[in-house]
């Protein structure tokens, strides 16, 4: 059952899409206190709760112990701290003596306290008492985020080639770069669907241009890359560089497209082309104006993108920097200065540059004719370039699917768009973070969804490289990426542990049938992809319990191994399951386990995958990219249920368009 509460005048996020009649009075299952001050939803939590959800959030994959803020950030550094991340997933499940669902339906800044204050305690809180709370109760949590999934729309759905391999890697510049990274792939027999475009490509690091002297036949190159099965993927930025003659930037201001200041003239800040303008893609005519740019590349043949620093990331305002100048010059004037004006004005000033919220209370939205402050609806900026892009998409590739995935996000954009987990760095507790974050991050909605590869800043190691990989064959968005300056880390650059990557990126294209089949379940019957053990075993205790294991669709468990130097982990089993243990998709050994704990090897070029009772999955013949990949000639791995029978459903369909209802893509495979 699904309930909605108002209070005050909420902004219509457009989060969620079935009309659902408001309810009178607050909830029952908790208190609310509603004042000038804002808003405070409070409710016990009971000693054997698990809380799931908040999406792309810090921590475990149980919220209870922290605080968790939603207001999006640039902040790439996501140690065990760090309270905010790049996007706002306002969804949580308390699962326990009860299976509630709460949806704080809220734009701006808001807090979760989840048992930090107090262990027993869950308190909600934000600036104003504007918003809608819906609360969904359950039979179960599966039941609950199902509910929650129906009334918010559903989820992105990519092209078949977008679950393929990318590689990726912020400092590819020229044409000559990518065809090596292309060439180099192909001779390791790697096989490989996307190479994405960063900022370098660009001209300048103006939207929708492409530097002309790298890339003097865009299109031909485009087209070229294509008939050797490989899409190219350019990035999208949300700051527009300011440039008189960039058609983008003047049309932008001549309609008035870009966010405002109070006094009327364009808001500028600083991101990577320097001074930009932000589109106000919350003002529709903007969103729709914005989205028509991507032509400009779909023209070209491009058939993907990334929307990147859409939180709005910004590096600095004018305003402040000349305020920051200007102390630092009264600063300078001084004999001495003490070590509480060094770290609080220089440092604190320096760094208090970066996306300060007195520049996000700076500038206003049109929407429909309402001026509105950028920092009312901060949350809503990102998802709204994802909808801008995957609105035009419709116009510009009627029929087709695009890929697209986001940086910042909020529930609603799940709805266009995919995400990625936004920049990590190369450590092994990072790689446990995805592990951790990919249930929560779904079950708000974005299916299409995984973490940069290796680690995106630092140096990766080779074995993190080929952990991460174990781990990263079985998530939708499937990405190796990392930061200018950083190792290199494309996986043939790995001599040593070459033949294990290579093997593992080929299981990857060997599993798609089940992969695939599992995503377009969840997608269009509102299942989960990836779910905690607590999900299906909620009685189990030790089952709900688990942090670092996760069902897959109907049949299978992962286990990831996410230490260094380990040959293998620790896993619990809720029931008798048949493990395969993979060294590649001709290469492995089977054996059934009791349910219970067990110590399990899993040497260093090894996976492990468990079968469920009952349950089946169509492996194919590896290929080098999706569009030679042969899912007619099949192998069923299996762990029949005590009556010897296994089964799996498999979809099937183009890969292209977007006629997903037609029955003949389901069929049933028995092992
Ligand atoms: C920030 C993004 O998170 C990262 O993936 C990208 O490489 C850089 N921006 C440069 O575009």
């Amino acid at each position: 059952m699904i309930q909605k509460y108002l209070y005050g005048v909420p902004f219509d996020t457009e989060s969620v899409v079935a009309p659902i009649p408001a309810s009178q009075g607050d909830p029952p299952v908790g208190t609310v206190k509603t004042s000038e001050s804002g808003f405070c939803f409070a409710c016990p939590l009971a000693e054997g709760d698990r809380v799931y959800g908040l999406g792309e959030a810090n921590r475990g994959i149980n919220k209870r112990g922290f605080v968790y803020v939603s207001d999006n950030v640039d902040d790439g550094l996501h140690t065990e701290n760090k309270q905010r991340m790049y996007a706002a997933h306002n969804f949580i499940v308390i699962s326990g003596q009860q299976n509630l669902g709460l949806f704080f339906d809220y734009p701006a800044r808001i807090r979760f306290d989840i048992g930090f204050t107090r262990r027993d305690w869950l308190e909600v809180t934000c600036e104003r008492a504007d918003l809608a709370l819906y609360v969904i109760t359950g039979d179960s949590a599966c039941d609950v985020v199902k509910q929650f999934r129906a009334i918010i729309g559903r989820s992105y759905i990519p092209p078949k080639f977008a679950f393929g391999f990318g590689q990726s890697r912020y400092g590819y510049k020229t044409q000559a770069d990518f065809e090596e990274v292309v060439a180099k792939h192909r001779q390791a027999h790697i096989p490989l669907d996307m190479v994405y475009m960063d900022i370098d490509y660009m001209d300048h690091y103006k939207d929708f241009t492409v530097n002309p002297e790298e890339f003097p036949d865009f299109s031909g190159f485009v087209s070229k890359m294509k008939e050797q099965g490989v899409r190219l993927v350019p990035i999208v930025d949300a700051g527009v560089k300011e440039e008189a003659g960039y058609s983008v930037c003047d049309e932008g201001k001549e309609k008035g497209y870009f966010c405002k200041r109070a006094d009327g003239t364009d808001f500028e800040g600083t991101v990577w082309p320097g001074w930009s303008h932000f589109p106000d893609v919350l003002n529709p005519e903007a969103r729709a104006w914005f989205g028509s740019q991507y032509k400009a590349l779909t023209d070209c043949g491009i058939e993907g993108f990334w929307n990147d620093m859409n939180e709005p990331a910004l590096f600095y305002s004018p305003e402040r920097l000349k305020a920051f100048f200007e102390s630092m010059d009264e600063l300078s004037r001084k004999d001495n200065i003490v070590q509480d004006e060094f770290f609080g004005k220089v440092v604190g000033g320096a760094l208090g540059l970066m996306n300060a919220p007195e520049d996000y209370a700076s500038f206003y939205h049109n929407v429909n004719g309402q001026r509105v402050r950028h920092d009312r609806v901060h949350n809503l900026y990102g998802g709204n370039m994802t909808r801008a892009a995957g609105e035009a998409f419709a116009c510009l590739r009627p029929g087709r699917r695009t890929l697209l995935y986001s940086r910042s996000s909020f529930i609603g954009s799940h709805r266009y768009g995919g995400i990625w987990l936004g920049d990590n760095a190369s450590t092994w507790a990072q790689l446990l973070a995805n592990i951790q974050m990919m249930p929560n991050v779904q079950l708000c909605g974005f299916l299409y969804t995984g973490a940069d590869l290796c680690g995106f800043s630092y140096d990766t190691t080779p074995d993190l490289a080929l952990r991460w990989l174990e781990f990263g064959l079985f998530t939708p968005l499937m990405r190796n990426h990392a930061t200018d300056g950083s190792r290199m880390q494309e996986y043939y650059r790995f001599a040593d542990m070459l033949p294990a990557l290579r093997k593992m990126l080929r299981l990857r294209y060997a599993l798609l049938p089940y992969l695939y089949s599992t995503f377009m379940k969840a997608a269009l019957e509102n299942t989960s992809y990836f779910r905690p053990l607590g999900f299906d075993f909620p009685a189990d205790p030790d089952a709900r319990e688990v942090q670092d294991q996760l069902l897959l669709g109907e049949g299978v468990m992962v286990a990831p191994v996410y230490t260094q130097n380990a040959s293998g982990r620790h896993v619990y089993l809720p029931e008798a399951m048949k493990l395969y243990r993979i060294r590649s998709v001709d290469d492995y050994d089977t054996e059934l386990l009791p349910a219970g704990h067990h110590y399990v090897r899993c040497a260093l070029d090894e996976v492990l995958l468990f079968i469920r009772p009952g349950h089946a999955v169509p492996v194919a013949r590896p290929a080098s990219c999706t569009a030679q990949l042969d899912d007619t000639a099949l192998t069923l791995w299996a762990c029949p249920d005590e009556n010897g029978s296994a089964r799996c459903r498999m979809y099937t369909d183009d890969g292209e368009t977007s006629d997903f209802a037609a029955p003949e893509h389901w069929k049933t495979l028995e092992a």
